[in-house]
């Protein structure tokens, strides 16, 4: 047993992790430290839950724990079947109107608030809470400021921009009437062919742990302050409960076949600090854990995370996630429910799986005394968010106050974001930072496209079938450079292919993944090239005409890319900066006077792959030997040897 490496592994620790190192008086030493909610236990509101569970007949119980997905309920069926919360997946809108208005978000929020408020058919009045995804700022919705995705942000090791950021994050989504954002994702990302790694920090719980609590406290506030919950903030959700980020091969969804002490030192380090920072509901994991979905889990639903983490809010399963459970559909899944899902997220099949639970508590297949804890915690959270007091949605400070979304200040933080995300690979000769009156040509399928630069989750689910005009105030990294350049006597010229008819002093190539999200991300190798042979090719074409070629690479993971790096004298990792593209014109131009402007300050935080299949690979592996170490950067200070003779492998030649 060796709670000593644990120790060792994860030294430099924030206290919660000292309890991890003591030695266990548990005789299961299961490692998983011992925690109590930050938030005191108040017996006033705990007699207040417990007089209105008095009232509540089970049908308004399971119809608190139920949640369906915008497009398939009415306000009517809110307040008829009792319902405790709505979601709006990615790519629904109000309506189903993708062009809906912040006026719009509110009045369906209006909407569905008063529903839950109409006792005329009975029951208790009990207000709804609306959760979202807003996990790039409020990307949802059109105008909104969008932040780099999770991956570009662990690049910045800035805790301090990220509770900013939640804070933004919040507020915005406030202007909408909407109650509750489903993130952070506190993923610690093993394998980077998951499809969902960009929505990590890490690949190591270092960051994760040092920016949970951080981006939680951003978006609820703080915890025993007056700002905590209130009419600026939102409540958040810790998310994948647990070890999302380390399954088998990368697969969405996957088996997560990691030793219980790998589960607690790796994949849950980002919970500690959560609690700590008073994160109010968890959402259940797709993903199993040696073999057992953990929507069905309650051992880590139950045992684990409500009682030795002492997790006193509720848990939210995911996307008819409990269908996955052995024995279950979407319609009906009591395992679930015992296992300790508190709420569950059932876009479409609400009416049946109501009925079913109904059923089965009736049937004593689900004690009642699990219904009530689970109701219990679900008001607990909402009278913790002043939703019982806070009245209409658009009765509330920030309601439907559109000068607050996508505001300058707001996308000042963005763009600040953009700079310390970004990470320089490969600066041969110097080329960068570069002078801004030169004749620049601006290249690639990346360049003038706000779509691909903000990755997935971007206004649809997997952030495609988007155009720039569907992002106003935003600007591509395109409309950066020209800004830069012409702004210092330069001349741009933008050209997708990579043609040109003058020869230019430089070239930029902005290049890279198409918008992807859970589900269609996955990959077999990390090979870039292979699948994506014209933007080597024009590389390459840029070279052969003794062009300097700066690459911008926009990906939501480091991909295998020798073949690119050789094929560029510089090279940026860009992640999918979101609606700020200036901030990358920013760190790559001096400024007027000809002086650095912004020097490099990311660093990775993910290794980066020597090889299409040199994957899993983390810091701390007994074998690591990346192209790029965790923790890599240039600066303008530092002289690049890396040449142009990496091994190219299975790259067209
Ligand atoms: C929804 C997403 C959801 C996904 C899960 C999509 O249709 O829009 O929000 O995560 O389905 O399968
Ligand atoms: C995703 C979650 C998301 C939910 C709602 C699921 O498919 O896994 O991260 O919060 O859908 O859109």
């Amino acid at each position: 047993m060796s709670i000593h490496r644990t120790c060792m592994a994860f030294g430099s620790l924030a206290l919660v992790l000292l309890a991890n190192c003591a030695p266990s008086s548990d005789s299961s030493d299961n490692h998983w430290p011992e925690l109590t909610s930050s938030i005191p236990v108040d017996a006033d509101l705990e007699e207040h839950i417990t007089s209105l569970l008095a009232q509540m007949s089970l049908e308004q119980k399971i119809g608190q724990m139920t949640q369906p997905e915008i497009q398939y309920i009415t306000p009517d069926e809110v307040r008829d079947y009792h319902i405790g919360s709505v979601l709006n997946g990615g790519g629904s809108f109000p309506g189903g109107a993708k062009y809906s208005s912040v006026a719009d978000w509110l009045a369906l929020a209006d909407a569905i608030y008063d529903a839950s408020m109409d006792t005329s058919t009975g029951g208790l009045a009990i207000p709804v809470i609306w959760g979202t995804d807003a996990v790039h700022g409020h990307n949802n919705v059109i105008g909104a400021t969008l932040f780099p995705h999770n991956i570009g942000l662990g690049a910045m090791r800035n805790p301090d921009l990220i509770e900013r950021i939640g804070e933004i994050t919040a507020l915005e989504v406030a202007t909408t009437g909407i109650d509750w954002d489903f993130a952070p994702t506190l993923a610690v990302v093993r394998d980077d062919r998951w499809g969902r790694t960009y929505e990590g920090y890490s690949e190591d719980p270092e960051i994760v742990r040092d920016y949970a609590g951080r981006m939680i406290t951003g978006l609820q506030g703080q915890v025993g302050t007056g700002q905590f919950l209130d009419a600026s903030r939102v409540v958040a959700t810790a998310k994948h409960f647990v070890g999302d980020g380390g399954t088998d091969g990368g697969v969405d969804r996957g088996d997560n076949l990691s030793t219980e002490q790998q589960l607690v030192g790796i994949h849950a380090q980002g919970y500690f600090p959560a609690f700590e920072a008073g994160a109010q509901t968890v959402m259940a994991s797709f993903n199993s854990w040696n073999g057992q979905k953990m929507h069905g889990n309650p051992y880590l639903l139950t045992e684990i995370l409500k009682g030795r983490l002492g997790f006193d809010g509720f848990v939210i399963g995911d996307w008819n996630g409990h269908g996955e459970v052995p024995g279950c559909t979407n319609e009906s899944c009591a395992q679930a429910v015992i296992a300790g899902v508190d709420m569950i997220m059932v876009p479409e099949d609400w009416k049946a799986i109501i009925e079913n639970t109904i059923a089965q508590v009736r049937a004593g297949e689900i004690a009642e005394s699990r219904v009530d804890d689970a109701v219990r915690r679900i008001l607990r959270v909402k009278i913790r968010a002043g939703l019982f007091e806070k009245g209409r949605p658009s009765s509330r400070p920030h309601a439907g106050d559109m000068s607050l979304v996508g505001a300058p200040e707001h996308r000042a933080v963005a763009r600040e974001a953009v700079r310390q995300s970004l990470v320089l690979l490969k600066n041969d000769g110097g080329l960068l930072p570069l002078a801004r009156d030169l004749d620049v040509l601006v290249a690639g399928d990346g360049a003038d496209n706000i779509g691909k630069q903000s990755g997935g989750w971007t206004i649809s689910w997997q952030g495609t079938e988007n155009t720039n005009a569907d992002f106003p105030g935003a600007a591509s990294i395109f409309a950066g450079i020209e800004a830069a350049v012409s702004s210092a006597g330069g001349h741009t010229t933008i050209s997708e292919d990579g043609s040109f008819t003058g020869q230019p002093d430089v070239a930029i190539v902005v290049f890279g993944e198409n918008p992807y999200a859970e589900m269609m991300g996955d990959l077999e190798t990390l090979s870039f090239c292979a699948e994506n042979s014209e933007s080597l090719a024009m590389l390459r074409q840029l070279k052969s005409q003794d062009i300097p070629v700066v690459s911008v690479f926009l990906s939501g993971r480091p991909r295998w890319v020798n073949a690119e790096l050789n094929a560029s004298t510089a090279f940026v990792a860009a992640w999918l900066p979101g609606t700020e593209g200036a901030g990358v014109a920013d760190v790559l131009f001096r400024d007027t006077v000809g002086q650095v402007n912004h020097d490099f300050t990311g660093k990775l935080s993910f290794s980066w792959p020597n090889a299409p299949m040199q994957t899993p690979l983390n810091r701390g592996d007994s074998i690591y030997e990346p192209l790029f170490p965790y923790g890599f950067g240039l600066t303008y200070n530092d002289t690049d040897s890396l040449g142009d003779d990496l091994p190219e492998l299975e790259c067209p030649s």
